[in-house]
């Protein structure tokens, strides 16, 4: 509803109570009637029912109900809806604090004037103030084209908080209708973004725009749908099928997270046992080390009742990032995956890593890494591309990272990538390994026809003396013990003991120390 009057002529004035309720119902309204049915008929949800859905049932309190813009350019004057296109303010999930922001589609587009920035503005420093979450639900035609420059301001004071609140509140994004132009950055500097599938699009600039620049024709959906930016660009860590579900998952999301940088993760009573065997575990890594097998029935048959919140299922899935618990406790799982280029590291592998270990670190959340991995992969694009760049981006993670780490090598651990992920090198504190784990510069393939080239040369039977120099050096090399005799392995572990010995050392890490020097901050190779 236009206009912020109490005044009715010919009315009786109303009375205090009276006046509240009124604007109250002004506020509640949005942008009226009509909108809100354009908004349903497109499935989504409002602002106000996203908040809903969102927090424990009726914890959520709303903070600047009734502010409005101040533009009067544009006859914006009489354009005023209380609450100014954002909804704002705090509640309980999972009985814990958290803030919020909703943007209001059905107001003025959502879109973003200065107030309404303000409002964005006070939530994040709250929640930065008294260490709570924050979520940032986005719909929004962007910039608040009548207010210039101010919006655009707007926009500014959010991007500064963001990254001031980086690393020290979760910092958690749904995009849930349109995000557009600059407005794309206060998500992407945030820590998950979610996308509703069909109604969520990000770019920076849109399909028009593109086509009158470069003349390439490309719909919106295929720009910047939620389909794209989960499986090719990686901008996106989730997509989810409607509000409903993306809203239920930042709630399963924020049960692995403390609620800031200071605190540990909550704990979860599970009727899993801690002592669990897992025998399944001894056949699923093949006795042929060029056989594939899928990582995560490593990680489902071991983690707690079988949960595992996989971030960015579908980017780069050659590693395998996300959360469990093992006996209660949070953990970052970090897995290569041999199912998927034999689980090669690469460029959006490296970064996709390098920043779930980052994000875990920052958040006092311990690291568990599987280890199958048979060395980066190699080729012209992944070298012009700046895998070297990249690829130390993930050692940095890495040996920056004070939180417990657990590594556990499963198979093959080859050359830089064996150093790379998590190796007792770059500090990691407990270090295991199956009996089928290989741990070499490289493998026995490669290995023998460096070492041994002059020698399969002049061999009479070149197979039969290749394949003799490859038996011997997988019995020397091809298994888990020299790095276990100089003491890089802490344990070698038949594969059924995997969820017990991860427990075991998750509890003896429980009280670590560790810290790095003192230093402004690290100067990552971005
Ligand atoms: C003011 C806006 C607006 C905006 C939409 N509206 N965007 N008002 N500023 N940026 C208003 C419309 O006038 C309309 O008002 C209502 O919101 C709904 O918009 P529609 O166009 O009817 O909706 P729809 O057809 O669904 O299209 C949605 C849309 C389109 C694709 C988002 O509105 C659009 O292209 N908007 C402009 C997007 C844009 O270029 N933004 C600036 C990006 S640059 P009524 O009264 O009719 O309901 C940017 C810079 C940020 O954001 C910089 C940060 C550094």
């Amino acid at each position: 509803m236009k206009s912020s009057s109490d005044q009715h002529p010919g009315k009786p004035a109303l009375s205090p109570a009276e006046t509240l309720e009124e604007r109250n119902r002004r506020a509640l309204a949005g942008g009226g009637e009509e909108r809100i049915r354009k908004h349903h008929e497109a499935g989504k949800l409002t602002a106000r029912e996203r908040v809903d859905a969102f927090f424990d049932s009726g914890s959520f309190v709303e903070l600047d109900r009734f502010v409005t813009h101040r533009c009067t350019d544009f006859d914006m004057q009489k354009q005023k809806y209380p609450g100014d296109g954002v909804v704002t303010g705090y509640g309980k999930v999972n009985g814990r604090q958290v803030f919020v922001y909703a943007q209001d589609f059905t107001v003025l587009g959502g879109s973003l004037g200065n107030a309404c920035a303000a409002k964005i503005c006070k939530v994040m420093e709250m929640a930065m103030k008294v260490g709570a979450p924050i979520i940032g639900m986005n719909d929004s035609g962007g910039a608040r084209i009548q207010e210039g420059v101010f919006s655009l301001a707007g926009y500014a004071d959010i991007f500064l908080r963001n990254t001031m609140a980086s690393g020290v509140v979760p910092q958690i994004s749904a995009i849930m209708g349109p995000c557009a132009g600059g407005a794309v950055y206060s998500p992407a500097i945030t820590d998950f973004i979610f996308m509703v599938e069909d109604s969520a699009y990000m770019f920076i600039t849109g399909p028009d725009v593109i086509k009158t620049v470069t003349h390439e024709q490309v719909s919106k959906e295929d720009l910047g749908g939620a389909q794209t930016h989960t499986a090719v660009s990686g901008v996106s860590h989730f997509a989810r099928s409607d509000d409903k579900a993306c809203l239920a998952t930042i709630r399963e999301l924020l049960s692995y997270l403390p609620s800031n940088n200071q605190e540990a993760p909550p704990i979860v009573p599970t009727a899993d046992p801690a002592d669990r065997d897992v025998p399944e575990l001894d056949a699923v890594v093949p006795t042929d080390p060029r056989k594939p097998y899928d990582i995560h029935d490593i990680i489902h048959t071991t983690v707690d009742d079988g949960h595992f919140l996989e971030v960015h299922a579908s980017y780069a899935m050659n590693i395998v990032v996300g959360f469990a618990r093992f006996g209660g406790r949070s953990v970052g799982i970090v897995a290569n995956q041999p199912a998927v280029l034999a689980g090669c590291l690469d460029i959006k592998a490296s970064i996709k890593a390098a920043r779930f270990v980052r994000f875990c670190d920052a958040f006092n959340i311990p690291l568990v890494s599987l280890v199958d991995v048979p060395g980066f992969l190699p080729g012209t694009d992944q070298e012009y591309g700046a895998i070297i760049t990249h690829g130390a981006k993930l050692i940095y993670a890495y040996a920056e990272a004070t939180v417990p780490k657990i590594t556990l090598i499963t198979r093959k651990a080859y050359g830089g990538a064996y150093i790379v992920m998590s190796s007792k090198h770059l500090r990691s504190d407990i270090n295991m390994a199956y009996p089928t784990a290989e741990i070499a510069v490289m493998g026995p393939e490669g290995a023998v026809n460096i070492v041994y080239r002059k020698e399969i040369d002049a061999a009479s039977d070149q197979v039969a003396a290749k394949q003799a120099f490859v038996d011997e050096y997988r019995s020397k090399f091809a298994n888990p013990y020299q790095a276990a005799e100089l003491g890089y392995i802490d344990a070698v572990i038949q594969p059924r003991q995997t969820r017990k010995r991860i427990i075991s050392a998750l509890d003896l890490l429980s009280t670590k120390r560790d810290q790095n020097p003192p230093r402004k901050h690290g100067s990552i190779p971005l």
